[in-house]
């Protein structure tokens, strides 16, 4: 039996995957190290949706190959993203690489690690019936805080982003059943989980190819009733797919969160449609408004891409003033990254670099400033925090997250004050918002 060190990079779809491969690995009696230099296995699960994080898994697989020179680890198994869409590169120029594993072949794991051979992936080559989702009944080891757990509802992406390779990489959108997601769900609960994000590449789409109408809603209602669920949230909300239902089912049910994360990627019409998203400033005002006033206290986080091909000053202007009419409680800009076997890797006019880090850093500014005085004016007011232990800056802190915080993503609570010592990691508590940093909040606990 092997001992694994396993390294999971890119989004929590892909720490799902990384779970799912260390609960077949444990089923099989296999176990698991986080020292990576007694690993005799090491696993580098692998994201590639822009140029940072395709460096960053490729530093990642090159520190483990260092470790299979320096360290106990006699197999290095790439996995993911990267794996997928670069096999042969992969194959050529990193000869420590002993085994690759595509996004479709996460069962193939347990032979990968036992040395018996396994096909590696023909970049985007695979066919529908390669194509792979887990269920309830697939072991899953969770590495996150036992009190917050991710489920993946769907997996693929039918939509023709123009910027995105995720689609070629995950391959066709397909749900799981609402029955699986219920039953894994209650199973999480049984575990310990009180807070479920719901994660995918196109959320808003559940059920669709399944013919379920409405599906996200139904699904939220569903899992809304699983009892001990404190916190469910979903992510990666798709604009033109918000139903009333939708609103509805995250508005009237109390343990679901009213947050609503939408990347919305652009506000101008032009570079909207040669995104291939469609939509434009009005609409997307008017949408923004309907969940706003339908979930009355909602979180609305998005995202930007600025810097696409042939985003003129104008452009960029028509969304930083969009971004500073609508207030988004939180926004992430991303500079545009040039990927190839996209569709926008062949448009002409490629903003330069220069231009659109400017870009990032003015509209990054603009946000501050909002989510500064957004955070200011919490002063004084009173929420529930899921607390999550001690914080990763000191000791003598403690981390928790209001509902308007999901994981990862977005800023924290930390608790200062001398009840500290009695409040446990996935406590729920009263707490009083003391202080307002630019992105956390200092806290104390009331009750
Ligand atoms: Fe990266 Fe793959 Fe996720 S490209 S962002 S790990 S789906």
């Amino acid at each position: 039996m092997a001992k694994i060190g396993f390294i999971s990079l890119g989004c929590p779809k892909n720490l799902v995957d990384s779970e799912v491969m260390l609960g077949m690995l444990q089923r099989e009696g296999h176990t698991v190290t986080t020292d990576r230099s007694e690993a005799d296995v090491i696993v580098v699960n692998t994201c590639s949706f822009i140029e940072g994080s395709k460096r960053e898994s490729i530093d990642a697989i090159l520190d483990a190959a260092e470790l299979k020179r320096t360290g106990a680890c006699r197999k290095l198994i790439v996995t993911g993203c990267l794996a997928e869409r670069y096999p042969n590169e992969i194959r050529q120029d990193l000869v420590e690489v002993d085994a690759i594993l595509g996004t479709n072949q996460i069962p193939e794991i347990v032979n990968a690690v036992d040395g018996l051979p396994v096909q590696a992936p023909t970049s985007f080559g695979r066919s529908d019936a390669d194509l792979y989702l887990y269920d309830d009944t697939t072991p899953r080891t969770l590495v996150t805080p036992r009190h917050s757990a991710y489920l993946k509802i769907s997996e693929g992406c039918d939509h023709t982003c123009a910027f995105c390779i995720i689609p070629k990489i995950r391959g066709r959108f397909r749900s799981r059943t609402l029955d699986s997601l219920v039953r894994e769900a209650r199973h999480l609960v049984e575990l310990g989980v009180k807070e479920i994000n719901l994660v995918s590449q196109d959320t808003t789409s559940y059920g669709s190819d399944l013919g379920i109408e409405d599906g996200l809603a139904r699904l939220v209602e569903s899992l809304a009733g699983v009892d001990g669920l404190r916190w469910l949230r979903f992510l990666y909300v798709y604009p033109e797919l918000v139903s009333d239902r939708l609103i509805e089912a995250v508005a009237s049910n109390e343990n679901v969160c009213k947050y609503i994360d939408m990347p919305l990627q652009h506000a101008s019409s032009r570079i909207l449609k040669a995104m291939r998203r469609g939509g434009n400033r009005t609409s997307l005002t008017r949408m923004v408004d309907r969940i706003r006033n339908g979930i009355p206290g909602v979180t609305f986080r998005t995202t930007m891409i600025v810097g696409f091909p042939g985003e003129s000053e104008q452009d960029f202007h028509e969304l930083r003033s969009f971004c500073s009419d609508v207030e988004f409680d939180r926004l992430g800009v991303f500079t545009y990254s040039d990927e190839e076997d996209t569709a926008a890797f062949s448009l002409g006019d490629k903003t330069p670099a220069k231009v659109a880090e400017r870009r990032r850093r003015e509209l990054m500014d603009l946000q501050t400033r909002i989510t500064r005085r957004k955070n200011r004016a919490l002063v004084g007011t009173e929420h529930t925090v899921l607390v999550e232990g001690p914080s990763e800056e000191s000791e003598l802190l403690l981390q928790a997250r209001l509902e308007s915080q999901a994981p990862e993503i977005d800023g924290v609570c930390l608790v200062n004050d001398s009840e500290i010592g009695e409040v446990s990691a996935g406590e729920f508590r009263r707490a009083r918002i003391t202080r307002a940093l630019d992105h956390d909040l200092l806290c104390t606990i009331v009750a």
